[in-house]
């Protein structure tokens, strides 16, 4: 399948016009409009009553299993990890910066089950993985050799913003109230902080999330060093 052939809102392609979105209320697109485009990623069912999901405009028409195939194809090397002891509501914004950025999986450590409101829906995008306790979730981040970076405000954190990201890594966030555990604290390759600079303790754990991805994505993509 190729990018190429998903024509852009608007453009003209054999003669038809990619439907635009029918009202400022409603996001995504409505049926197809003329001849169906041939090719196995395309839904059918969407094709004929529209797709009202909260894709790419890319994506558009595209069988669910056939956006996360081609997603599977350009995943990121860093993965992101969150505790999960006390039902935090911060993992389903955690998922969903996860799959902007393209991680290659979440992990959620303790409990299973997890709200997944915040997600708006990217969870069926993104590979996620339980770990019921920290020792499983280290033995597996070591099996895969990956770094495991927590992050969180210790007194021996370096700071995030003059660190240097490994490639392959774990990015590890703590939970409201009692933040990173001190086991993952100590199987830590190493921890980090975020600088702040008002008067709160911390930020929560999505922000601190958003701020940690996007800076491997500057050192790892875009080849900025700290
Ligand atoms: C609200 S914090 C937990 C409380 C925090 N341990 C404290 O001492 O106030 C929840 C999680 O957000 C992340 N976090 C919040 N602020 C951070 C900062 N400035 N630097 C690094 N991580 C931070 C950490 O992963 C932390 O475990």
């Amino acid at each position: 399948m190729s990018h190429d052939q998903t024509p852009a809102p608007g453009a003209e392609e054999n003669g038809t016009t990619t439907p635009q979105p029918e009202s400022t209320h409603q996001i995504g697109v409505g049926p197809w409009d003329g001849p169906w485009p041939e090719g196995d990623h395309w839904d059918e069912d969407l094709l004929r009553e529209g797709d009202r999901r909260n894709v790419l405009d890319h994506y558009r028409y595209w069988k669910h299993d056939a956006i996360v195939a081609e997603l599977d194809t350009r995943r990121h090397a860093f993965h992101v990890a969150i505790e999960n002891w006390q039902h935090d509501l911060n993992i389903g914004t955690v998922v969903r910066t996860a799959n902007a950025f393209l991680a290659a999986e979440v992990h959620i450590i303790g409990r299973r089950r997890w709200n997944r409101r915040g997600a708006m829906v990217t969870d069926k995008y993104q590979h996620v993985r339980h770990h019921s306790t920290v020792e499983e979730f280290v033995q597996w981040a070591r099996g895969e050799g990956l770094a495991i970076i927590g992050i969180d405000i210790f007194p021996d954190s370096q700071q995030l913003e003059t660190y240097d990201l490994p490639r392959e890594c774990v990015l590890v966030f703590g939970q409201e109230g009692p933040g990173l555990s001190e086991e993952v604290h100590r199987a830590a390759g190493a921890t980090l902080s975020i600088e702040q600079f008002g008067s709160t303790r911390s930020i929560n754990a999505a922000s601190a999330a958003g701020i940690a991805m996007h800076a491997w994505i500057r050192r790892h993509v875009f080849g900025q060093h700290p």
